[in-house]
């Protein structure tokens, strides 16, 4: 398993290589997934309306047959996500008489939901996403309006990461967001991250989530968010990363199989991050794509309903593709050079 031959073998002396699954891809991507992936990420089954779809009731199933296989496979589990304004039931904000839950309750609530969670997999799940997605992405407006901070107020996430420390002092806790590289939202996510430091909050990690394209975010930009996060003195990933062969604004339809150009543009990006990871390797401890190769990754429905994309370093056949070796060779022609 995961021999210099495989994607996380080639970088085992750097970062954790990770994919996002789901409990159909833990079958379908079974031997792709133990060959070349060390960490796994559960795509939607951690998440608190999968979890907890009730104030009562626990779904822990699907979540659990991906630690089992991770613990089967020795590999290491991200946890994904505990606080978040998306994919969170409406009863945690309902006073049930129709009305909206006070600040003690949601409170309670979300300590019940981090204390179960978070102490179900403590022994396979090494970190956590705690607070996922709080930043504002318009002009000047800092944080998220969500049901969280009208409810709780701002402290929200101080409490979030408080309890989650609570429920698992080893677990590392991650404060993740995406557009991350953007200069503006940067420093709107490097200031939320340093005030929560500064009121003792726990957090060790920033998640970059690294959902990206062939052209933006710029590697400039990559280097500059990269420098900002880490000179907090915490540890980074990327969290949940792909590359689009679209940019964000094309709304084509009519490509049903990437062009050659789209291909050689995404090799030479895949090739660049990773020697730009490669440099950061003391604060940057692991990758994680969203999705382990073409034939499954969340791109297929969005933003443009049922267009395909092929985001990842696998093809739809679960083969290298030339990106896979424009990275793997980066790390063979380093292990060359020492
Ligand atoms: C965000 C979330 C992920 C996932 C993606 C889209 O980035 O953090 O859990 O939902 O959106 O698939």
């Amino acid at each position: 398993m995961n021999s210099a031959d495989s994607l996380a073998g080639s970088f085992k002396n750097d970062f954790l290589i990770g994919a996002a699954v789901n409990g159909h891809t833990i079958v379908s991507q079974r031997e792709l997934l133990i060959k070349h992936y060390n960490s796994l990420t559960a795509e939607n089954e951690m998440k608190f309306e999968s979890l907890h779809p009730a104030e009562d009731t626990y779904t822990f199933e699907a979540a659990d047959q991906i630690a089992q296989f991770a613990r089967e496979h020795g590999m290491k589990l991200r946890g994904h996500t505990l606080v978040w304004h998306n994919q969170t039931p409406d009863w945690v904000f309902d006073d049930g008489n129709g009305g909206t839950a006070s600040r003690e309750t949601l409170l309670a609530r979300m300590k019940a939901h981090i204390m179960a969670v978070m102490q179900r997999y403590q022994d396979t799940s090494y970190c956590w996403d705690v607070v996922n997605e709080a930043v504002s992405d318009e002009g000047d407006e800092w944080l998220r309006p969500s049901r969280w901070l009208e409810g709780i107020g701002e402290d929200y996430m101080v409490k979030a990461f408080q309890f989650a420390h609570e429920a698992d002092p080893a677990a590392l806790l991650f404060y993740n967001d995406y557009n991350e590289c953007n200069p503006a939202k940067r420093e709107k996510i490097y200031r939320l991250v340093k005030t929560l430091l500064e009121q003792g909050a726990p957090v060790h990690g920033i998640g970059l989530q690294g959902h990206w394209n062939l052209t933006e975010p710029s590697l400039d930009d990559i280097r500059a968010a990269i420098e900002r996060y880490a000179s907090l003195g915490l540890k980074l990933q990327i969290t949940e990363m792909d590359v689009s062969v679209f940019a964000f604004e094309d709304r084509r339809t009519d490509i049903v199989i990437p062009t050659v150009e789209m291909l050689r543009q995404q090799e030479q990006r895949y090739r660049q991050f990773f020697e730009l990871f490669r440099e950061y390797r003391d604060v940057l401890t692991g990758v994680t794509f969203w999705g382990a190769a073409d034939d499954y990754t969340w791109l297929d429905y969005f933003p443009v309903s049922g267009r395909k994309n092929w985001p990842l370093l696998f093809d739809t056949e679960q083969q290298p593709k030339g990106a896979y070796y424009e990275v793997v060779h980066l790390s063979a022609s380093r292990a060359t050079e020492q």
